[in-house]
């Protein structure tokens, strides 16, 4: 057995994180990951996702180059060729965390682990028939997609008819006809993909619009851009049953079914946190969610929970930040997690992004506020490279202190423009400071100085 000062369950970008900070830190540290380094972002989250949905944009803009003065013929999109490459990008940057934990002397265990509990030296962890322990932990287990009770779904998981965000990124074939079950994040981004390279898609969602939360302003232009793609939306839809080759649900009062040779299921996701032994710890929990502090610290001193399975925002940005600021705190140095200003982003086609509260959440935190709503066409840019473009951007302002507190936008380059604005956010600098920043011209983001003009 062997006495480590950290043990971190879970190689996802929390885990991992953790590891490669605390390392630096000057700390022994040892990682236990059960299949990829990675987790679900580099194995079968965003970074997949990713690499097919730009695929499909480069198709798209082949095919859709006419109007731009480019006349591109026989354009083909070879749905297996972009699934092999997607294997290869992940591949990469795989090796690449396992590289950084080589570098940092991190030792990485390939295999289940369990907690054991507590002992004189620290928590112990049982993997592949060996003891560690460690005089910390982390618990970095991650998520896994929910499966709602409906009739016909766990056997049409088993025969592959239904697929997750896991199997759907390695069909080799593109379906003939698919439906999503889920009009979020998910639902939307694979659906989006599939619609974009000419599957027929229709996505169930049993709320009156898509995309959770997001601006619902936002979201009527992002399903107008889906629908021009093919994709059909079923709101307030309530799947009744799944079978073999059709998916049955409710609109409206009327039971209705649809024929396809594919289902995604993308109905949200839950923290991964049943079968590790947390019983043996006795951790406070809500629901399958480890409930931790704002340093991450849970209810057992010494154990920190973080990543999807503390179960507070289910991104792996989130999750970076949170393992430093574990690590920080186990080092003694003063940090803490802040939630409100963590951008989110849909990496659909127009590309949707926020940060920060929307004007109703900051009217319920008592703020008086005022939005400014610009298009997009105020960018030269967007204007030179978007044809009949409706994006924009909407600014979420605390009028009495004067201070940029949301920002919420759709359009091209949103999900790489958005960092501008939450640096805003959380720097809190006046307008008349930043009003003096200076954009690069031309870019899709100058929109935001512009509206920086109109508070
Ligand atoms: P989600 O919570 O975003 O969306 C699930 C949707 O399914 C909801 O709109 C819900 O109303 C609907 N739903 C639930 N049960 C249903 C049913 N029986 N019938 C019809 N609709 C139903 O969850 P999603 O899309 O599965 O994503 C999971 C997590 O992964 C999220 O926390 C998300 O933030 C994260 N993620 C983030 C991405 C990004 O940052 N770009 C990309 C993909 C996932």
């Amino acid at each position: 057995m062997e006495l480590f000062d950290l043990l971190v369950i879970g190689g996802g970008p929390g885990g991992y994180l953790c590891a490669e900070r605390a390392a630096q830190g000057g700390m022994k540290v040892c990682l236990f990951e059960k299949k990829s380094l990675g987790g679900t972002c580099l194995n079968e989250g965003c970074i997949p996702t990713k690499t097919l949905l730009n695929s499909a944009k480069m198709y798209r803009h082949a095919t859709e180059s006419a109007a731009f003065g480019v006349t591109a013929e026989g354009v083909k999109f070879d749905h297996a060729k972009v699934v092999a490459r997607k294997g290869q990008v992940v591949k990469t940057l795989v090796g690449g965390v396992g590289a950084t934990m080589k570098a940092h002397k991190v030792t990485v265990i390939t295999a289940d682990a369990v907690i054991k509990g507590r002992e004189a030296d620290g928590f112990a962890v049982e993997a592949n028939g060996e003891k560690y322990v460690g005089k910390k932990l982390v618990i970095a287990a991650g998520s896994e997609t929910v499966v709602p009770p409906v009739p016909g779904l766990k056997e049409g998981i088993a025969s592959g008819f239904v697929t997750t965000n896991r199997e759907v990124l390695d069909l080799t074939e593109l379906p003939k006809k698919l439906v999503a079950i889920g009009g979020g994040v998910i639902g939307l981004e694979m659906a989006y993909y599939f619609a974009s390279v000419g599957v027929p898609v229709t996505v169930i969602e049993m709320m009156p619009k898509i995309a959770g939360a997001t601006d619902p302003e936002i979201c009527k232009i992002l399903q107008k851009a889906c629908e021009k793609h093919g994709m059909d939306f079923k709101l307030s839809a309530k799947v009744l049953e799944v079978k073999n080759g059709s998916v049955v649900y409710e609109e409206n009062g009327e039971k209705k079914e649809i024929a396809c040779d594919k289902v995604l299921l993308a109905a949200g996701r839950k923290p991964a946190t049943a079968g590790i032994g947390l019983e043996s710890l006795n951790l406070q929990m809500d629901r399958a969610a480890i409930v931790t502090d704002r340093f991450l610290c849970t209810n057992v001193s010494g154990v920190y929970a973080v990543g999807d399975c503390n179960g507070k925002l289910m991104l792996a940005h989130t999750a970076y930040r949170e393992a430093e600021v574990a690590v920080n705190h186990m080092l003694g140095k003063k940090d803490e997690m802040r939630y409100d200003v963590i951008p989110s982003v849909i990496y659909t086609d127009p590309e949707v992004a926020s940060v920060g509260l929307s004007a109703e959440a900051a009217k319920a935190k008592g703020m008086n506020v005022k939005e400014i709503k610009l298009p997009m066409i105020y960018a030269g840019r967007y204007v030179a490279e978007v044809d009949n473009g409706d994006g924009f951007v909407k600014l979420v302002v605390d009028t009495d202190r004067k201070r940029l507190v949301g920002c919420f936008m759709v359009g091209s380059y949103a999900s790489e423009i958005i960092m501008t604005a939450t640096m805003m956010v959380d720097t809190e600098l006046t307008p008349a400071r930043l009003q003096k920043m200076v954009f690069p011209h031309p870019t899709v983001a100058e929109v935001i100085r512009e509206a920086l003009f109109k508070i």
